[in-house]
C-alpha cells in the first residue's frame, strides 16, 4: 500500500516538475542577471526527497490518491479529508523580511549601530522586492491559492507627508501579479517596521502618530484598495505585551526588559533622544497608540473603499495552565483582551500561532524533555487547533490561520509539523469553527529579525549569494494538500 502510495507520489511530482518547467519558461518577470530562474536540478532534489517521504510510513497516508494536472485543482473525493470550499491556503512574507534595502525605515537604522540588538542586517533580505514576479509564480505552481505580504510605510512615505507614487506603483505590480496568478490577496499595512521620521518622534508614543498612520492608509487604498482582498491594519499588536510575559533562556529578566536596554543604546547611538520603536517603548502608550491607530486607520481604509475587508493578525499562543499558580485568565486579560474586543468589530480576524506556552507565574520553559525549534521554541503545532477555537469563541468572525510553521532546518520535522497543524485544525473545522484560511510561515527563508538568517522557516530555500531559490520537500507537501483542497 505505502509502495503504491510512493509509485503515484512520484508521478505527481514528476508532473509537478513540468508545470515547474513550463512556467520557467513562460517567466518574463523583470530581466536581471541574479534573477535565476528555479533550475531543473533544484527541484529535482526537493522532488526525491519528497518522494522518499512518502514511502515513510505515518508521512504518506494522507498522500495516496491520485493527482491532477497543474492547471485544474482537484476536488478531493473523502469529505472525511476535505476542507470547506474556498478555503484559502498560502504563505504569507514580510516586507522588512524579504524585500531587501528598506533603508527609510526605524529597523534599518537599529540594525546599523554599534551593539546592535540584531544578529546581522537585512541587506538585500531575499531581494524579493526585485524577484517577486518569480516567487509569486513559484507559490501558484505550487499548489497555493492566496498570498499574504506586507506593504513597507517607510517606502510608500520615506518623509512625512512625501508619498511616493513609484513605490505604491510597486505594489500594484506586486498585487497584479497575484491577480495574474488568481491568488486571493492579503495586505498588511504595518508589519513591525516604521518610518524613522516617525521613530524618532517616538513612534506609537506620539499622539499624532494614529492620524499620520491614517492618512498613509487612506493613500494606500485609494491607490491599491481594488485589488486588495483582506486587508489588514497590524500584524501582532499584542507583540509589546506578549514580551511581558516570556522569558527566553539563559536571559536575565523578560524580553520586554531586554528591549528597554536596546532602547536606551539606539537613542545614544541615533544621537535621538525620542527615538522608540514597535519592540522597544512603553508597552502600555504604545498599545494606546497601536488601539487608536487601528481604528482610525480601518475608518480611512474604509472610506476609501467600503467593501474591502479589514481585519488584523494577532500573536497567539496555545495558553495552558500550569499544575499551580497559574496566571492565565490574567495573562489572556492583558495580552489578548483589548485586542480581541476589537476583532468583534473586524470583518475577519487572522490568527498566528507556532506553539503552546505553559502559563504560570509567567511563561514557564518549555518542559525539560520537549523538542526544540531553531527559536527554542517548543515543537508543538497542536497549537493551531487551540488557538483557533478559543479566537472563535471569543471573537465569532471569520477565522484565517495567517501565520504558523516551524524554524527547522530538518525538512521532514516540517512537514511532519504541517501533517499534525492541519490535521489539528480539521478537527476544529469538523467541530463547526469557522476557519477559512490556512497561510504558513514563510513563503522564503528570510531575515528573521534580531536573528537575522539563521533561522529556517521557508518552504522554498534561498542562496542569499547568487538569490537563487530551491522548493523544499515540505514545499511540495503543502502546495500538494493546497490543491485539493484536503487532507
Ligand atoms: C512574525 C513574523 C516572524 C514569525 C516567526 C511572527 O511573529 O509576524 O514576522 O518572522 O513570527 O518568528
Amino acid at each position: 500500500m505505502y509502495l503504491e502510495g510512493a509509485a503515484l507520489e512520484v508521478s505527481f511530482l514528476a508532473e509537478q516538475i513540468r508545470c515547474a518547467e513550463v512556467h520557467v519558461k513562460k517567466s518574463d518577470g523583470p530581466a536581471s542577471p541574479d534573477s535565476t530562474s528555479l533550475s531543473r536540478r533544484s527541484l529535482l532534489q526537493g522532488v526525491s526527497a519528497a518522494a522518499l517521504l512518502s514511502i515513510v510510513p505515518g508521512e504518506s497516508k494522507a498522500n495516496s490518491s491520485p493527482r491532477g494536472a497543474c492547471s485544474a485543482p482537484q476536488t478531493a473525493t473523502d469529505k472525511s479529508k476535505s476542507f470547506p470550499e474556498k478555503f484559502l491556503w498560502g504563505c504569507a512574507t514580510a516586507g522588512a523580511q524579504v524585500e531587501g534595502n528598506n533603508t527609510a525605515s526605524d529597523l534599518w537604522a537599529l540594525e546599523h549601530i554599534p551593539n546592535s540588538m540584531f544578529k546581522e542586517p537585512s541587506g538585500d533580505a531575499c531581494d524579493h522586492y526585485h524577484l517577486y514576479a518569480e516567487d509569486i509564480a513559484l507559490l501558484a505552481d505550487l499548489g497555493f491559492n492566496a498570498y499574504r505580504f506586507s506593504i513597507e510605510w517607510s517606502r510608500i512615505e520615506p518623509e512625512e507627508g512625501q508619498f511616493s507614487n513609484a513605490e505604491l506603483n510597486h505594489y500594484r505590480r506586486v498585487l497584479a501579479t497575484c491577480r495574474e496568478h488568481n491568488l486571493t490577496t492579503l495586505v498588511t499595512y504595518s508589519h513591525f517596521a516604521m518610518p524613522l521620521w516617525l521613530a524618532k518622534r517616538s513612534a506609537w508614543q506620539n499622539p499624532s502618530a494614529p492620524d499620520r498612520y491614517a492618512r498613509y492608509c487612506e493613500r494606500v487604498t485609494k491607490h491599491l484598495g481594488d485589488m486588495i482582498d483582506f486587508a489588514s491594519t497590524f500584524n501582532e499588536p499584542d507583540v509589546p505585551q506578549l514580551l511581558d510575559w516570556i522569558t527566553m533562556p539563559g536571559a536575565e529578566g523578560n524580553m520586554a526588559q531586554m528591549f528597554q536596554q536596546a532602547l536606551a543604546n539606539a537613542r545614544t547611538a541615533l544621537n535621538a533622544p525620542g527615538f522608540a520603536s514597535f519592540f522597544a517603548a512603553d508597552p502600555r502608550k504604545t498599545r494606546d497608540g497601536l488601539l487608536a491607530a487601528h481604528s482610525r486607520g480601518k475608518s480611512a481604509m474604509k472610506s476609501a473603499r467600503p467593501n474591502m475587508p479589514v481585519g488584523f493578525n494577532l500573536a497567539m499562543s496555545d495558553d495552558q495552565p500550569a499544575p499551580t499558580d497559574s496566571h492565565l485568565a490574567e495573562k489572556r486579560a492583558d495580552v489578548y483582551g483589548p485586542w480581541l474586543e476589537v476583532a468583534k468589530k473586524c470583518d475577519y480576524l487572522g490568527v498566528q500561532t507556532y506553539s503552546r506556552s505553559i502559563v504560570g507565574k509567567k511563561d514557564l520553559p518549555p518542559p525539560q524533555s520537549a523538542e526544540l525549534t531553531q527559536t527554542g521554541m517548543e515543537f508543538y503545532p497542536e497549537c493551531v487547533e487551540g488557538v483557533v477555537r478559543y479566537a472563535a469563541k471569543e471573537t465569532g468572525v471569520p477565522i484565517y490561520v495567517t501565520e504558523n510553521g516551524i524554524a527547522t532546518t530538518d525538512d521532514t520535522r516540517r512537514i511532519t509539523y504541517y501533517r499534525r497543524a492541519l490535521a489539528g485544525l480539521k478537527r476544529a473545522i469538523d467541530d463547526g469553527i469557522d476557519v477559512r484560511g490556512y497561510l504558513t510561515w514563510s513563503l522564503l527563508d528570510n531575515w528573521e529579525w534580531m536573528l537575522g538568517f539563521e533561522p529556517k522557516f521557508g518552504i522554498i530555500a534561498v542562496d542569499r549569494a547568487t538569490q537563487q531559490r530551491t522548493i523544499k520537500p515540505s514545499g511540495t507537501y503543502l502546495g500538494h494538500i493546497a490543491r485539493r483542497n484536503s487532507l
